[in-house]
This record gives C-alpha cells, structure tokens and sequence, in this order.
C-alpha cells in the first residue's frame, strides 16, 4: 500500500516574504497561493503578520491588490441577490464617531425603491459599530440566516445584519491579525479587507464614505483619497457601480456618540428632525445610492418628510425581533462638561470625543467585551457655535461611574473656546467625491 503523501505546496512563505521584502511584485499564482495557504492554516500567524507589514511598507500595485481581493472573495461564499425584484445599493463607511448613517440610510433607501443590504460590524476601539448600536433596541437581533436576509430585502427592503462567517474568511482571519501587528494601516491591506467583503457580498451598487480627520482612519485627505480611489477601482474592476465620497472626520457627526443614544438620533432624523450635518449627509449618500443604481427621478428629502422611511425603519426593526416603540436603554449616571469661558466653540475633537465615550462603556477593548446600550457622549455644540461659560458643552453617560475620571482625560485639550468673533477651521462636512 502506498503511504498517503500530503499534496505538495505551490509555494513557499518565506520565498513570497521575501519577494515582498525585497521590493518586488508578487505574481497572481503567489497572491492565489499565500491567501489560501493562510485561510488553510498551512501560512502560519507569524509568516502573514511578516508579510502584512512588508505589504504595508512596499505597497502593491493595482493588479496586485485586484488579485489579492479577488483571492480573499474566493477564500468564501458569495451571496447572491440576483433573485429580488429591486436593485440593489449597499453604503460603507471606512469609521468615525458619532456615525450613525446608516440607521436612517438604509430604510430611507429601501423605501425609495431599492433593497438594501446592509451587512454590518462591531465597533473596536473608539470607532461605533452599527450592530452594537441596534443592540440597544429590546429583542432586536444580528444575526440571520441568508434564507430571512433575503425573504426581508424583498418584504421590508432593508436589512442591517452580522455577515455570516462564510463571507471572506481569509480577510477575518487576516483583520484579527493586522489588528494586533501594527499592519491595519496600509492602503493596500484596507481597501482589499472592505471591497472583498463588499463584492462577495453580490450588491450592484456601491457608495463608499471615506471618513477624514482625526476621529478616522485617514487622517488627511491625500490618505483618504489615496484609499478612496483604490477601493473605487477595486469595485469598477469587479462590476460593481462604486462611488466614494471623502467626509470630514475632524469632529463628530451629530450630537450623540454612544448606542442607544445614536439610535434616538436617528430616530429624530426618521421623524423629520435631527442634527443637520446628520440629515445632509444621510441624504448626500442617499442620492449617491439611487444614482448608482439608476433610479435618480427619485428624491430621498420626500421619503423623508412623508413618513415612508419611519415606515421601513419599523418594519426593519420589527422583522429583527425589536420592538421600535420600547424605551430606549438611559445611563445610570451623568457627567456635566461646562464651557470653560463665554465664546465660539472653535474645536471639538473627533478622537477625543470618541476615546471618552469607548471609556465611558459605549466602546469595548477586546472583541468579546460587552458595551453599555446607555453610555456615550451627548454634544451640546457643535464648532461654530457661540457658547457661555458654565453652559454645558458635553453630557457624559455610563453605568460604571468610576469611568469619568478617565473619559474625562480623554477630553483634555479636545474642545477649545476662543474669543467671539473667532471662527473653527474646519473642512467641508463632503470634501471630495471618487468616481
Ligand atoms: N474596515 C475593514 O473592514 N477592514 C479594514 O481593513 C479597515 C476597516
């Protein structure tokens, strides 16, 4: 009998290392190879880490990133939507503070007439994530199967959800990596992990927001528009109508940064209402969307202000298990930030605003920690405004108040009040559009 021979490697990890060490492009068979062995477990922890910063240092061209996304699409499944009456337009968002788009977004969308599905994460670090915020509705739930992700894109028409495990498994394995090596920064590494994710995911249409500022990724806009472009392509190259907008990160969006507190802001904008950069950017990305999509006869404001996007939200949420009319969680404990001096706000600092309401409980550290629905961080005013001194600039919640001491820190030197008169310098709240 002949002894069973384990199937011989294309490659080697070391050789696929040092070619990228040593400045070269790597060839579409090494690409294939290196995604799959890692997704396998052949490519151990430590080779990839060693890679993903030779990547992060030399770069890859465009062909190689093309090559290296379309190799994590094939480490999974791909979802198909092809069987649905409407069009499709999903909308990601790179990360920032106080970003609750997509809340009002996708049912704003869905009831213009596309389906919308929406496949969302968790927040780490002081970034929100999406699902973490409709936690914060009673009996809501994450997770379905793509069997229910189908049967409410074509009921309700929106759907915001966990992407199941089968979706890139190679980018899952590689972002807990990148994660803890120094390597999540790279270009390169950043547009192939999202566009992955977003082609296998199967929508025809694609708005991208690039957020720019401290409160992002991308902390200046040559970055931002770097990133933005080379995911633009990623998508053009795949089919996919992709558009991206660069959106300014400097300081939060909206009044609330937290759970439950961004999910009554979005209500507020759903009912007519809400912060304006809030609704201008939540319509902007919705035009973006119908236009990918082809459907621009379409105006979002009417949908808005005839009650039809209220309508889909609570369809959405009800089909999730939640119940939109239960109160929303409330903090246990509050914390008062007075405006030091009578003036003009002239800055209030994204990732400050962001590290104090991930410390205040609203945020976690490590992937399985829980978050408080209740805590954050409400912003009274926003750069621009005429303050007086002993007026309340942020309210800070939480459970734990233990945690103010350190939330509190965090603020130290992110807001500031200058003499009247002055002015914030700040970018526009849209500051480019890739297509
Ligand atoms: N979001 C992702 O999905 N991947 C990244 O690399 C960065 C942000």
């Amino acid at each position: 009998m002949m002894a069973h021979m384990a199937s011989p490697e294309a490659f080697d990890a070391v050789e696929v290392i040092v070619a990228k060490r040593d400045r070269h492009e790597l060839t579409d068979p090494q690409i294939d190879w290196v995604i799959d062995a890692y997704t396998r477990g052949v490519v151990a922890d430590e080779q990839m880490s060693a890679l993903a910063m030779a990547v992060l240092l030399n770069g890859m061209n465009r062909r190689e990133i093309g090559r290296w996304t379309a190799a994590m699409i094939a480490s999974g499944e791909r979802m198909d939507f092809s069987t649905l009456s409407r069009p499709t337009a999903d909308k990601h968002s790179t990360g920032g503070v106080g970003d609750m788009i997509t809340l009002p977004l996708a049912p704003l969308v869905a009831a213009c007439g596309l389906a919308v599905p929406q496949l969302s994460g968790r927040g780490l670090g002081h970034t929100g994530g999406t699902l973490d915020k409709l936690e914060s509705i009673p009996g809501w739930r994450a997770s379905l199967s793509s069997e229910e992700m189908l049967r409410q894109l074509d009921e309700v028409g929106a759907v915001i959800c966990a992407a199941g495990a089968g979706l890139a498994p190679a980018d899952k394995k590689l972002y807990a990596l990148r994660d803890v090596t120094g390597t999540v920064e790279a270009i390169p590494l950043i547009a192939s992990s999202i566009m992955s994710k977003k082609i296998a995911e199967g929508t025809g249409a694609l708005v991208l927001d690039v957020k720019v500022g401290s409160g992002a990724f991308m902390k200046d806009v040559a970055r931002a528009r770097e990133l933005a472009s080379t995911m633009v392509a990623l998508g053009t190259d795949a089919g996919v109508r992709t558009v991206a907008l660069l959106t300014n990160m400097q300081t939060p969006l909206g009044l609330a940064a937290g759970n439950a507190i961004e999910v009554a802001q979005a209500v507020d904008v759903l009912a007519g209402g809400g912060p304006p950069d809030v609704v201008e950017l939540t319509l902007t990305l919705a035009r973006e969307m119908l236009a990918a999509a082809g459907r621009e006869g379409e105006d979002p404001a009417d949908a808005l202000a005839d009650g039809r996007a209220m309508d889909v939200w609570r369809r959405m949420i009800l089909a999730q298990g939640g119940d939109p009319d239960a109160p929303l969680p409330v903090a246990r404990h509050r914390h008062e930030v007075l405006a030091p001096a009578d003036g003009v706000l002239t800055q209030l600092d994204a990732l400050a605003v962001g590290i104090a309401a991930w410390r205040l409980g609203a945020g976690r550290a490590r992937k399985e920690d829980p978050v408080q629905a209740g805590a954050g961080v409400l912003i009274h005013a926003k750069p621009g405004a005429v303050v007086r001194g002993g007026e309340p600039l942020l309210t800070l919640l939480t459970d734990t108040p233990e945690r103010f001491p350190r939330a509190l820190d965090a603020l130290e030197g992110g807001y500031f009040v200058a003499p009247h008169g002055s002015r914030p310098d700040l970018l526009p709240l849209v500051v480019d559009r890739i297509a």
